[in-house]
């Protein structure tokens, strides 16, 4: 079987943990979008890892691990999230491949986000400043560009660098009155790079196309959510990559068709870190009471996270426009203690209901949320592994989750661990 993990809100909802559980019987996992702007917690007995480009199945010693041509690479972070593993006894020897067309971040790509983000103010996106915005930009301009490939050939690359430093100190000049940087520093940085990553650079459209001829299964895993697509997302407020299903082909080469099953992750509640329109926001003592007992603080950022009701009208959109198959439901655990729950199952807007998502931020800033209202329960559930052993109130709130998105609800979270997991037929 090959899976596509994505994610259905705004990010976070617990893709690391799923891929990590997924990946105990899968041969390959894949990431194919974003770049170290994703945070994916695993944790493997009483280490936690937070894994920003490499696929979550790292962790697992027999896991072949691919970065796709549609991410965007910081070597630094993965130079640096190789070794952290590689001191936790987990070696990616042999057995990582990074895409030779995957899109290299650069320092003048993290320059770039931060003096945009400082000059927009009050109106900032509220992005991880982690260049992904400006590499992406890049990509689709094509003309100053560097790609995994471009390690090969020093030579090439170091009049390359030339070129778009250039270019990019005029930038920075002229918009931002920001110092220069040099081109040098790049590239002595670059071939650091080469010197630790070439190893692991090759054609991984034809290797993943290979291996699934060959049989072996193969999991996708999508970062960031549905609601931060470039395309359908909440723009401009989303990431520069399509983080919904819809990514997972173009951001890896392989069809969808080629995936059996796909499997949208979400919170039992919502988040979203940095700006935007959150209809089901809760910004008083329940956002407060879910952001302390959840931890709901930034994995890439440690920034507080916003938190919210659960919202079926956003998250059925994730499911309708990326097929999505069925549904992992984390942070259950998270709701315990609270006297009721509310479940968004529509939006008012200008007088009217609606339950087709508006990802127009402009209307979706005027959606007024149709809540209905269940009870909750106080018991903790965190050592709970069968369905039936939740809580009645525990139960219905899944079932009636079930009812809205029209899907089956297959994993529930009860905790961070891999342990603390319900699997449901
Ligand atoms: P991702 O970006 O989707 O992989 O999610 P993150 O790792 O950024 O954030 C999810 C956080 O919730 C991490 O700290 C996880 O360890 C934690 N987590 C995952 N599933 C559960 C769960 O079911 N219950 C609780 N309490 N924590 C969870
Ligand atoms: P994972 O994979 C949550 C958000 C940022 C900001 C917007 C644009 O861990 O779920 P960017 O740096 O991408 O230009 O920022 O997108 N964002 C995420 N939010 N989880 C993520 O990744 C995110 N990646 C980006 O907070 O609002
Ligand atoms: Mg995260």
């Amino acid at each position: 079987m090959n899976y596509c993990v994505v994610g259905l809100q705004w990010g976070d909802e617990g893709k690391g943990k799923v891929v990590d559980i997924l990946a105990e019987h899968s041969d390959i996992v894949v990431r194919y979008n974003g770049g170290a702007n994703a945070g994916h917690t695993v944790i493997v007995g009483d280490s936690r890892f937070a894994l920003h480009l490499l696929p979550s199945g790292s962790v697992r010693p027999n896991t072949t691990c691919v970065i796709a041509s549609g991410v965007v690479v910081d070597p630094d972070v993965l130079i640096k999230g190789i070794e952290t593993l590689a001191q936790n006894d987990i070696s990616l020897n042999g057995r990582l491949l990074i895409s030779e067309n995957a899109h290299v971040v650069l320092d003048y790509h993290k320059k770039e986000d931060q003096l945009r983000e400082e000059t927009l103010g009050k109106n900032k996106l509220g992005t991880t400043v982690r260049g992904i915005g400006p590499c992406y930009a890049d990509k689709v301009g094509r003309s100053y560009t560097v790609r995994m490939a471009d390690l090969r050939d020093l030579e090439n690359l170091k009049a390359k660098l030339q070129t778009i430093i250039e270019y990019k100190n005029k930038i920075f000049a002229a918009l931002y009155n920001a110092e220069p940087i040099r081109a040098d520093e790049t590239f002595e940085k670059c071939k650091s790079y080469a010197d630790r990553l070439l190893p692991f650079i090759a054609d991984t459209t034809e290797f993943l196309h290979k291996s699934i001829a060959e049989g072996k299964c193969v999991l996708f895993e999508g970062a960031q959510g549905s609601l931060l697509d470039l395309d359908h997302g909440t723009f401009p407020f989303v990431t520069s990559s399509n983080s919904s299903a819809l990514g997972m082909s173009a951001g890896c080469g392989v069809p969808a068709e080629r995936v059996d099953e796909f499997i949208g992750v979400v919170k039992a509640y919502t988040t979203r870190v940095g700006a935007g329109p959150f209809p089901t926001e809760q910004d008083n003592e329940t956002g407060q009471y879910i952001r302390d007992k959840g931890n709901e603080y930034g994995t890439t950022t440690g920034r507080p996270r916003r938190c919210g009701w659960f919202d079926a009208v956003a998250v059925s959109y994730g499911i309708t426009i990326g097929a999505i198959d069925s549904v992992a439901l984390m942070h259950l655990d998270t709701l315990s203690g609270l006297r009721e729950l509310k479940i968004c199952r529509a939006y008012e807007i200008n007088g009217q209901e609606k339950t087709f998502f508006p990802a127009n931020t402009a209307r979706l800033s005027k959606a007024s949320p149709i809540y209905e209202t269940v009870p909750g329960w106080d018991e903790d559930i965190t050592e709970v592994n069968d369905f039936q052993d939740l809580p009645v109130n525990a139960q219905n709130y899944i079932r009636r989750i079930e009812e809205q998105l029209g899907k089956a609800i297959t994993i529930i979270g009860v905790g961070p661990k891999r342990s603390q997991t319900i699997f449901r037929q």
